[in-house]
């Protein structure tokens, strides 16, 4: 049994995806404060945030433009519901606001949820809709691709494609499939990463042939994948989504949870692969974090088909979805002035090049260190993953070398989040070349002391 001294920060917290076990025997930092890259714990300890919150802080800790936009909204009304004939305008100025960031991409509404599940659950269920009302009700299957994440409610669990999130929850949801994603480092058909890129887009079509087009409604991947390890995919392999959803009348759904509003030095994910999806998926960085937040973003051709110009108060070809927080005209004012700063900033320019400070200062550690199997990145959505040097492999799991390295940073006011050997750096965007040069000499002194 556990030592129990610490036990009160573990003790009535379930906490998400932990071990109660091991929260006892290392309690949890607690954050108490924040401005910038930095949060500073209970013990006055300050750290970087190398993960920016969880890749959603996206303009930085404290802000005042923020904090005033909540008060000033708050001083008017808390809440107030966008059901039943009543809006908001933070809710309606927020949507302008989206359909015109999204302008490029071509997106038409918004619809708002409270966070990164319920915007993709809130896809789904639009393309389901959205097929029934054009008349082809059999086109109900979702694709999407092996080590992807979106999200944790059943719906977006069942296209999550990483087997550790899907196993304490199966049977998933009927009609949701996962096909082969283009990740180059240990993958079994080739090391060309165009060449794989066809290989995996070549593999979603067989699969499109095999279930029969006329049963699957939409393809969803995010633009860079995430949690399931910061996988970039290879140029040709967005473009070719695009052609094959084109090619038999699937649509196409980026999950840009993490993606939008510049993490990868683009304003959107998608623009980076320079694509057009039908739908877009947004939270985390729509307001930075600082209230729950979710958007499901349509173009003109899914918008069109809820728009009847019927006027009765009820029909079936309103979108028969939505929660009680949906337009929160908190979180939407925070959202405007957390884009705000993203574009007055500049921010998606900023975390491109530092980003690529970053790549560049791992890719020396990664030359001095052989336990550096692969590096990875896209702007400020960098991947690490270490291996055996002894064997090339992954390092046994009972060792905890991804743990101890993360440990040791955290020890030196690092934070960098490890899932398992992989380490996934996602700071603010306000981060700076010299703020870089310190978290990456305290990643390799712990490398180095892992050895
Ligand atoms: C790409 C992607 N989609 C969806 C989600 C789910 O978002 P939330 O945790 O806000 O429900 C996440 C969360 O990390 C994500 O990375």
């Amino acid at each position: 049994m556990a030592t129990r001294s610490n036990s009160r920060l573990a003790d009535s917290i379930l906490y998400p995806f932990a071990n109660i076990g091991h929260l006892t025997e290392n309690p949890p930092v607690v954050v108490e404060s924040g401005e910038g890259v930095y949060i500073t714990d209970s013990t006055g300890k300050r750290y970087i945030d190398g993960q920016a919150g969880l890749w959603n802080v996206n303009v930085g800790h404290g802000r005042e433009e923020i904090k005033e936009a909540i008060k000033a909204q708050l001083d008017r009304i808390s809440y107030y519901t966008i059901f039943g004939g009543t809006t908001n305008m933070p809710s309606v100025e927020l949507a302008e606001r989206l359909c015109q960031l999204t302008r490029p991409e071509g997106m038409v509404r918004a619809f708002f949820s409270s966070g990164g599940s319920e915007a993709v659950e809130a896809a789904f269920k639009l393309v389901r809709q959205y097929w029934r009302l054009r008349g082809e009700a059999a086109k109900t299957k979702i694709i999407s691709l092996k080590r992807g994440y979106h999200g944790v409610t059943l719906g977006a669990l069942s296209a999550n494609g990483i087997t550790s999130n899907r196993e304490y929850f199966e049977p998933l949801l009927p009609g949701f499939i996962q096909v082969e994603t283009p990740h180059l480092y240990g993958n079994p058909y080739t090391q060309d990463h165009e060449e794989l890129g066809r290989i995996c887009a070549d593999m979603l079509e067989r699969e499109i042939q095999y279930q029969g087009p006329g049963t699957v409604a939409a393809f969803i991947a995010e633009p860079v994948q995430g949690v399931g390890g910061v996988i970039v995919p290879p140029a040709n392999y967005w473009p070719r989504l695009r052609e094959i959803c084109d090619k038999y009348d699937i649509l196409l759904i980026a999950d840009e949870v993490v993606t939008g509003f510049g993490r990868l030095g683009t304003m959107m994910g998608s623009r980076h692969w320079g694509v057009k999806p039908d739908i877009m998926t947004f939270a985390k960085g729509i307001n930075s974090g600082y209230i729950p937040l979710g958007a499901t973003m349509m173009n003109a051709k899914v918008a069109e088909a809820f728009d009847t110009g019927d006027a009765a108060q009820f029909s079936p070809k309103a979108f028969a979805h939505g929660n009680t927080y949906a337009g929160h005209p908190l979180a939407c004012a925070a959202a405007l002035a957390s884009l705000r700063i993203v574009e007055d900033e500049n921010l998606p320019e900023n975390a491109g090049r530092v980003g690529a400070y970053f790549l560049k200062r791992l890719k020396e550690v990664q030359s001095r260190h052989h336990m550096i199997g692969d590096l990875r990145g896209q702007g400020l959505m960098i991947g690490v993953e270490l291996a055996n040097p002894e064997t090339g492999r992954p390092f046994d799991i009972s060792r905890n070398v991804g743990g101890r390295i993360s440990d040791h940073c955290r020890e030196k006011g690092v934070i960098i989040r490890n899932l398992a050997d992989t380490f996934i750096i996602s700071p603010p965007f306000v981060l700076e070349t010299g703020h870089v040069d310190e978290m990456v000499d305290t990643f390799e002194e712990a490398v180095a002391s892992a050895g």
